[in-house]
């Protein structure tokens, strides 16, 4: 018996896997094994020999279970362990530097534009850019008969036969938005209204869709000054230059009186722009104080309220600071050309990540 145990005990703890150790089963303690043979025997002995021999095979065919038992929930154990360490994943590993798409240039600067004036209260307002003609020029004091109707380019949708009404039209400018947002909020009110605009227009600096960003601050004591302040502070964040220099030139807008178009100090020394130094100016953007006529449209007193206004050309600004030679670019949705202006998607504007 003592042999039998040794035999068994040792082959146990050799099984390698959990096959081998089945087969060790089997050959001891199986209905064929070794041990149940030797309980058969238990038959042909005297009784006397029968109560010293039977404890001890049932005694050893307990030991045997067990020790099977524990070496298969060790051999579990080692394979568990052995998966683990395989399939082992270190997650702080650096990513791979294959980029998977970029963040178009217009996308990225609508970020960076509305991060710096949601620094300074300014919501985000949004219109359609089907419009209707009130909204796009009569709200904005810019009547049936006005010039500007015919300067803007305008595209107009069709009408059915026999409607008479003034067909809707693509947006010409995101001043639209300025007399929603007055409609939906009324006064006191920051706002931009960043969006595509419709012209019909085509050559290197004009495409016939293109994108704006409108401004308007309206509250009891509003003024030049606070615009002044407003836009120079947005050019310095962003064009990430401290020294900045605007020249506000005496201007004409049917929406705003006064009016002003704004230049921005530059010079194009060796043929590359530099802002905030030299003796050339770049025109920027539009604005002025909101025409009294305009707050009417929008529902807001204007006797009780003023405001400024201001409307720039994203894709312009966004050309200037990352040294955009051809408007047109933009929406040739060149792959080329995207992977060179392109953003990661991880490249936060600089104002988002502080
Ligand atoms: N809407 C004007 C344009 O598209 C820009 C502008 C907006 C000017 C607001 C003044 C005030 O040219």
């Amino acid at each position: 018996m003592d042999d039998l145990r040794e035999k068994y005990i040792g082959q146990i703890r050799d099984a390698a896997d959990e096959a081998a150790l089945e087969a060790v089963r089997l050959a001891a303690v199986g209905k064929k094994g070794e041990v149940a043979l030797k309980m058969r025997e238990l038959g042909k002995m005297t009784p006397e020999e029968r109560q010293v021999a039977g404890p001890k095979l049932n005694a050893l065919k307990d030991e045997i279970n067990s020790a099977i038992a524990a070496r298969k929930a060790a051999l579990e154990d080692a394979a568990l362990e052995a998966r683990l360490r395989d399939e082992w994943l270190d997650v702080t590993l650096p990513t791979r530097t294959r980029r998977v798409g970029s963040i178009h240039p217009i996308s990225q600067v609508t970020e960076e534009v509305t991060a710096i004036f949601a620094d300074m209260g300014f919501s985000v307002a949004e219109g359609p850019q089907i419009e209707t003609d009130w909204y796009n020029f009569d709200a904005l004091n810019i009547p049936g008969h006005h010039p500007a109707r015919a300067e803007m380019d305008t595209f107009y949708m069709h009408r059915a036969e026999g409607d008479d009404r003034p067909p809707h039209v693509l947006r010409t400018h995101t001043s639209p938005v300025q007399i929603k947002a007055m409609e939906a909020t009324g006064a006191p009110l920051r706002a931009i209204c960043p969006g595509r605009v419709y012209r019909a227009d085509y050559d290197q600096t004009h495409t016939p869709m293109f994108n704006q960003v409108e401004g308007i601050a309206i509250d009891r004591d509003i003024s030049m000054a606070n615009l002044k302040w407003c836009l120079e502070e947005f050019c310095r964040a962003f064009f990430e230059v401290d020294e900045i220099e605007l020249r506000f030139r005496a201007s004409h807008f049917p929406f705003t009186e006064p009016s002003a178009e704004v230049d921005i100090r530059c010079s194009w020394e060796g043929g590359t722009l530099k802002l905030g130094e030299g003796d050339d100016w770049l025109e920027i953007l539009g604005s002025g104080m909101i025409h009294p006529k305009v707050l009417q449209a929008g529902g807001i007193d204007p006797d009780q309220w003023q405001g400024f206004a201001f409307g720039m050309g994203i894709d312009r600004i966004a050309m200037l600071k990352y040294g955009i030679p051809d408007l047109r670019a933009f929406f040739d949705s060149d792959l080329r050309w995207l992977r060179h202006y392109g953003f990661g998607a991880l490249q936060a504007p600089a104002r988002h990540a502080g």
